[in-house]
């Protein structure tokens, strides 16, 4: 893929971005939240990835579940589960979630460390890998990958650990960010292409891996893996 490619324009119109943004109960969110979804391209990088799939998501390491708020204004109707281990964060999202008067999204409390819910269908993980080892990588992705159905995908973003200069660019952030309390964890361990391509190769998933660092100095990646049904 070229550079341009992986500039993916975000798919939602500016309306939408601001019927999101109505949705904060925090004051600094009604900026934060029309910032964040109208200059990531990962929202709809999945959106893209989803396509007209009939099948749930579970979305891991959810934040304030812009996501699902996200899916819902682009017309994707399937049930939403957030899944977050910031109790505050989970509580906004219900909150958020409620405002919206949104049928289908749940938002759930729990450790992605200690076990994820019962769940199939496509599974989604963004920003969250590199604050954990390496061993609780391979576990993630192994449960990850056990609950993406026939049909389905598990669609992540991560940086990836090469010799890059957007790698270097993305440590420095990471600590800059934990430095400046934009971030509650420090980064631990940032996987590598490796590890996605064996563990999910060996659960059975088609792997794909494409850049997605948008305008940013950053090594950010799409992975999507599907399981063909
Ligand atoms: C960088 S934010 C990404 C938020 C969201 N995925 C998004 O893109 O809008 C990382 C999120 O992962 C959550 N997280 C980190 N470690 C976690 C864990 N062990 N279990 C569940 N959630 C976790 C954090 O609370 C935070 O909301």
């Amino acid at each position: 893929m070229t550079p341009e490619a992986a500039l993916m324009p975000h798919i939602l119109p500016d309306p939408a971005l601001k019927r999101i943004a109505k949705l904060s109960v925090r004051l600094w969110d009604r900026f934060y939240v029309p910032a964040k979804l109208g200059s990531d391209p990962v929202y709809g990088a999945v959106t893209k990835e989803l396509g007209s799939s009939p099948l749930p998501v579970l979305d891991i390491g959810c934040g304030l579940g812009l996501l699902a708020f996200y899916l819902r204004e682009t017309g994707y109707e399937h049930a939403i589960t957030g899944f977050d281990y910031d109790a505050m964060k989970i509580r906004t999202a219900r909150r958020m979630s409620e405002r919206g008067g949104f049928a289908g999204l749940s938002f759930m409390t729990g450790d992605a460390r200690h076990g994820l819910p019962e769940f199939g269908g496509n599974v989604v993980i963004l920003d969250i890998l590199q604050f954990f080892t390496l061993p609780e990588q391979e576990a993630l992705l192994r449960a990850a990958a056990d609950r993406v159905a026939a049909g389905g995908k598990l669609v992540i973003r991560s940086c990836l650990r090469d010799d890059s200069k957007r790698f270097r660019n993305t440590v420095a952030g990471d600590w800059l960010a934990k430095l400046t309390l934009w971030m509650k964890a420090a980064p631990v361990c940032y996987p590598d292409r490796e590890l996605f391509e064996s563990v999910l190769s060996s659960a059975g998933l088609n792997v794909r891996i494409e850049p997605l660092w948008g305008a940013t100095p950053f090594n950010n990646h799409l992975i999507a893996a599907e399981r063909v049904g």
